[in-house]
């Protein structure tokens, strides 16, 4: 036999500028041989992997000696063979054996992309090759197939995977990650998103070490304290400088995304749905399709994998029909009145929101039922004309006449023990049959995974949508699932419940929006607790968090919007001192913030002095003229002198910028230097407005804008820009 770590067909899939290669050895095993920017020409990777020196006290393969799969780069690695490191899939046949050997068996291509049924997954364009690398274990009569497409403009790649069991015995899958890359070096940072409730998504940095890291939730929800993201990244990558490789997961369940550095500097990346009480039976002649995976491979540090994060999700994945759709100023009564408003008071507040040029009026939680406070009512969507003062349609007839369009709160996954529908139904929560499940915030989770719960939801929501003028909804979440527990299958496939859960939730948002196809949808989980590509293919926005103070959600934002739309990051000025930290900051600071996203209001108007309704006003009006470049410019980082402590960003389009810039603490005597900007086409030449002078763009990279000197704590400043 050659050597069986020869290469003997090598793919190279590229985009513009990445390249993804994977290999099969002689021994027919698929191997990773090159995931970064796109080589100049066509390099062959033959002896990558004879070329390698062997590592010892590592089990042979195939009976030759020295043939160490452990130290190998695998594209799919399984467990039971001589890899003793983290598989991607396992999976156990009916003798209970978890032996699996996977080889490569054949490759197809397609000039599109797949869809994957039941999971919101990117679209493709004409731009988009498909190659699905089918694998098999012919004693298991398993079939698993990578499929993989390259977004060529986009400069993204996508995974998922396909398992089928072409045998006529059951198979359990046992985990069954959507991407796996082995590199061979450990010389990598690792980025996370991290946080809790009220300060989500905070950039974390650590650099790899040997054994596992990474982060995963166990929720039942992407969660508040990670995102299913992990990048590897050089030592020392910045905004604007450095190799990073990031990896995100279309999917708003369990997962874990994890790096493990092995005892000879390899690292394997892998990303997919949490094995952690997950199982899937499958039968015989049925597949399993795992959550799509979006690679990003940045070759200029973490502007460029933002950039092309943001471009990719507004253009496929997020729903054509709302995505570039202009986002409307939102006025939200929760931090105004939480629940206790009645019609007057809301018409009071919707007329202020209609004069300062508020243009979509969101009823937040309590509307329903008998709910004036957290404890009841949940899953009775039916309008308390009590407190409405009559219909739900009359008063948003009123708030139409005002000229806002009107949306409305809902959180349809929930129930509260006092409530009708938990009267009704009480097998309809998620619980098992011995222990009193768990309340948080007094409600229980409905059981997405029942087809009559989705029914249920379908059908009430539609008759809410259908018989009333509402265009937007806030789809909220407000706790995780505990008790984690389905009557829907039997005892010994209690693994797919988590799983089932979701694909339950996304038939329900897919039916919805497919019926309702102009429908704006809020995502929103207590904050900032789903916020990932999965809620994203659905939503127009999502709340980013439920800490509204503008210095808090400098971080928050920041670490959201280097994966998410920044159209999509719904963001409001609230009053002043701040309901979840106290801080106070001034009107133009929290504008400035709330514009790096979605821009909304969301305070007591009515509480309000004349001249701070006239500078909302006023700001609402400079919105709407920018509201093109803030929504869907390009969001670029900027560097500051102090990070931290200053912080700067720009939003840009191919004929205007707009930047701006807080200083969080000021400090004594110290000289303000200039802001310089990143990312300018480099012959351009931009008029700014406040400072009435025109600079050529490399000007503008190298020395930078004047800073004013901050006249106090949380000072902003902005620059608008004009391509001349
Ligand atoms: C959650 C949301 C808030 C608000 C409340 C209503 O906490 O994040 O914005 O909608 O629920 O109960």
């Amino acid at each position: 036999m050659d050597n069986p770590r020869t290469i003997v067909q090598q793919f190279d899939l590229v985009t513009t500028r990445s390249q993804m290669t994977l290999g099969v050895m002689a021994s027919g095993h698929l191997v990773c041989l090159y995931l970064g920017p796109r080589l100049a020409s066509r390099a062959s990777f033959k002896n990558l992997l004879t070329d390698l020196n062997h590592a010892s006290y590592l089990a042979d393969t195939d009976g030759v000696h020295n043939f160490r799969l452990e130290q190998l780069p695998l594209a799919y690695p399984t467990f039971g063979n001589p890899d003793l490191r983290e598989p991607a899939l396992v999976v156990a046949d009916e003798t209970g054996s978890r032996i699996t050997d996977l080889r490569f068996d054949h490759l197809e291509t397609y000039p599109h992309k797949p869809a994957i049924t039941g999971l919101p997954s990117a679209r493709w364009d004409e731009q988009t090759r498909t190659w699905a690398f089918v694998l098999k274990d012919e004693r298991l009569h398993l079939q698993v197939t990578l499929v993989i497409s390259a977004d060529e403009d986009h400069d993204v790649f996508s995974q998922h995977v396909i398992c089928t069991n072409q045998g006529s015995h059951g198979l359990t899958i046992e985990r069954a990650f959507s991407f796996n890359w082995d590199f061979l070096s450990d010389q990598y940072q690792m980025l996370n998103l991290t946080g809790a409730w009220s300060r989500e998504n905070h950039l974390q940095w650590t650099p790899l070490k040997q054994g596992f890291q990474g982060v995963d939730s166990k929720r039942g929800a992407s969660g508040h304290g990670q995102n299913p993201f992990i990048a590897l990244a050089a030592p020392g990558t910045t905004w604007d400088h450095g190799q990073v490789i990031g990896v995100n997961l279309v999917y708003s369940g369990n997962f874990i995304a994890q790096a493990n550095v092995d005892m000879h500097q390899n690292t394997r990346l892998q990303i997919g749905i949490n094995p952690f009480n997950f199982s899937w039976q499958l039968n015989a002649h049925r597949t399993f399709k795992t959550p799509e995976a979006t690679i990003v491979i940045a070759e200029h540090g973490l502007n460029e994998l933002s950039a092309r994060y943001q471009r990719f999700y507004q253009d496929n994945l997020m729903r054509s029909a709302i995505a570039k759709t202009p986002r409307p100023v939102v006025i939200n009564n929760w931090e105004a009145t939480y629940f206790n408003f009645n019609k007057q008071s809301l018409l009071t507040l919707a007329k202020k929101a209609k004069q300062v040029g508020a243009e979509m009026f969101v009823l937040d939680d309590g509307w329903f039922g008998q709910r004036n406070n957290d404890t009841s009512s949940l899953g009775d969507w039916i309008p308390n004309t009590k407190k409405l003062g009559g219909s739900l349609t009359a008063l948003i007839k009123e708030i139409n006449q005002l000229g806002l369009h009107f949306g409305l709160w809902v959180e349809p996954e929930m129930v509260s023990p006092n409530s009708d529908l938990y009267r009704r139904h009480p097998n309809w929560i998620v619980a098992d049959e011995k222990h009193q499940p768990q309340l948080t915030r007094s409600q229980y989770v409905l059981d997405m995974s029942r087809s009559d719960v989705q029914d249920y939801l379908i059908d009430t929501l539609d008759t809410l949508l259908t018989e009333n003028n509402i265009e937007y909804l806030k789809w909220d979440m407000n706790r995780n699932i505990t008790d984690a527990y389905t009557q829907t299958v039997p005892p010994r496939r209690q693994g797919e419940f988590e799983h089932r859960y979701m694909l339950g939730l996304y038939s329900v948002l897919k039916a919805l929006v497919t019926k309702h196809s102009r429908l704006l949808i809020e995502g929103c989980a207590g904050g900032g607790g789903r916020f990932d590509a999965g809620m994203l293919a659905y939503c127009s926005a999502i709340w980013t968090s439920d800490d509204t103070d503008a210095i808090a959600r400098l971080p928050i934002q920041e670490g959201t919007g280097l994966l998410y739309p920044a159209a999509a990051m719904s963001a409001h000025v609230s009053a002043v001192p701040n309901e979840q930290i106290g801080r106070k900051t001034s009107l133009t600071t929290r504008r400035i913030v709330a514009e790096q996203g979605c821009l909304g209001y969301e305070l007591d108007l009515t509480k309000l002095t004349a001249a701070e309704l006239a500078a909302i006003q006023t700001q609402i009006a400079s919105y709407k003229k920018l509201r093109r470049i803030l929504q869907f410019g390009q969001l670029i980082r900027l560097p500051v002198a102090e990070p931290g402590n200053q912080w700067a960003w720009l939003k840009k389009t191919a004929d205007q910028i707009i930047v701006d810039r807080v200083t969080v603490l000021v400090q004594p005597n110290t000289v303000e230097k200039r802001q310089r900007l990143t990312g300018l086409p480099p012959n351009a030449l931009y008029f700014e407005q406040q400072t009435q002078r025109t600079y050529a763009a490399d000007f503008l990279m190298q020395v930078g804008l004047p800073v004013d000197r901050p006249t106090g704590d949380f000072f902003s400043q902005r620059w608008i820009l004009s391509r001349v």
